[in-house]
């Protein structure tokens, strides 16, 4: 099978770092959000980081200028009929995804792939829902999608052997390394990373060291490039507590189970560096 069209469903930090990596990479790309607010906002993001790659050398201008012509932004799930592969990008919501996995199963080519890039939800569930189960998988990028190397393939019961084949050709293609992961909340790496910021956040709330300490102490003592904080506010602490609230309600380990002040934060907005405030503050 061969990808040249990709649809990409929501053009928030995620979906739009995935629109923006498979319009670098050549491919056609049709991404969709909700109100025109967002997708406005969304594609003057996509659009800001090839002007400020143009600015370091990375993209001559002419290659700016391809790049925005295969990206067309569209408010219409009926845009997606013609693609090859469909990636959802939407909200770590069950409810949701269940909801628009039947609206592309309906509305988009019956070869083609159905994808989701959830970070930690039921990827078995949302092929159930439609009636080409063997051609649902996960996709799983990281954030900054652009930038960070790896993606999830993530492999239900029911995805085939091709649909894996060419979606991790499909990864190769847009420059990543794919790794297969059955379909268990958490996949590999939030199954790891989780436990991690959970336990710095726990740290924090015993007053055990203050917020900078433990930043200063994992980037400096074990070398990674943020600490967990600063790598909590990047992620957005609204999509840590759903991942930790999926892998806890899979496994009922406590080392998944989110920690009050984390709940309390994301109930008073505080989502990181999306809303302005998060560990830090941002304004
Ligand atoms: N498009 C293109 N390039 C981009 C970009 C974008 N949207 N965003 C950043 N870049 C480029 C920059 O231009 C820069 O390029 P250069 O080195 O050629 O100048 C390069 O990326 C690095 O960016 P910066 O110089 O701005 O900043 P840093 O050197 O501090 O790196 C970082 C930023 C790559 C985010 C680094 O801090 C990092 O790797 N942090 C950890 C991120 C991480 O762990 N992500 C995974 C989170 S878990 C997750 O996403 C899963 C989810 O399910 C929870």
């Amino acid at each position: 099978m061969t990808i040249k069209k990709v649809g990409v469903v929501g053009c928030g930090l995620m979906g739009g770092g995935i629109a923006q990596t498979c319009a670098q990479s050549g491919y056609e790309v049709v991404v969709r959000e909700v109100n025109q607010e967002l997708l406005d906002k969304g594609l003057a993001r996509i659009y800001n980081a090839w002007d400020m790659m143009a600015t370091k050398g990375k993209l001559t201008k002419g290659q700016v200028d391809e790049n925005r012509s295969r990206l067309h932004g569209t408010l219409n799930l009926e845009d997606y009929a013609d693609c090859d592969l469909v990636i959802e990008a939407v909200i770590e919501n069950m409810e949701e995804k269940l909801r628009l996995f039947p609206a592309l199963d309906r509305i988009v080519k019956p070869e083609a792939l159905l994808l989701t890039n959830t970070s930690s939800l039921n990827v078995t569930q949302m092929g159930a829902v439609t009636k080409r189960p063997q051609k649902v998988c996960g996709l799983h990028f990281f954030n900054p999608a652009p930038v960070m190397k790896l993606v999830e393939v993530v492999q239900t019961i029911s995805s085939s052997e091709d649909t894996i084949e060419v979606v991790k050709q499909f990864a190769i293609s847009l420059g990543k390394t794919p790794v297969l992961a059955k379909d268990t909340a958490g996949f590999i790496v939030n199954f790891l990373l989780i436990p991690y910021l959970i336990a710095a956040i726990r740290l924090l709330e015993n007053g055990q060291a203050s917020r900078d300490d433990i930043d200063n102490a994992m980037k400096l003592g074990c070398g990674y490039p943020m600490g967990p904080f600063t790598l909590l506010d990047y992620v957005g602490l609204d999509t840590t507590l759903w991942a930790a609230e999926a892998i806890y309600e899979e496994y009922k380990d406590p080392l998944y189970a989110p920690p009050p002040l984390l709940r309390r934060m994301v109930q008073s907005g505080m989502y990181g560096k999306k809303s302005g405030r998060g560990f830090y503050d941002y304004q």
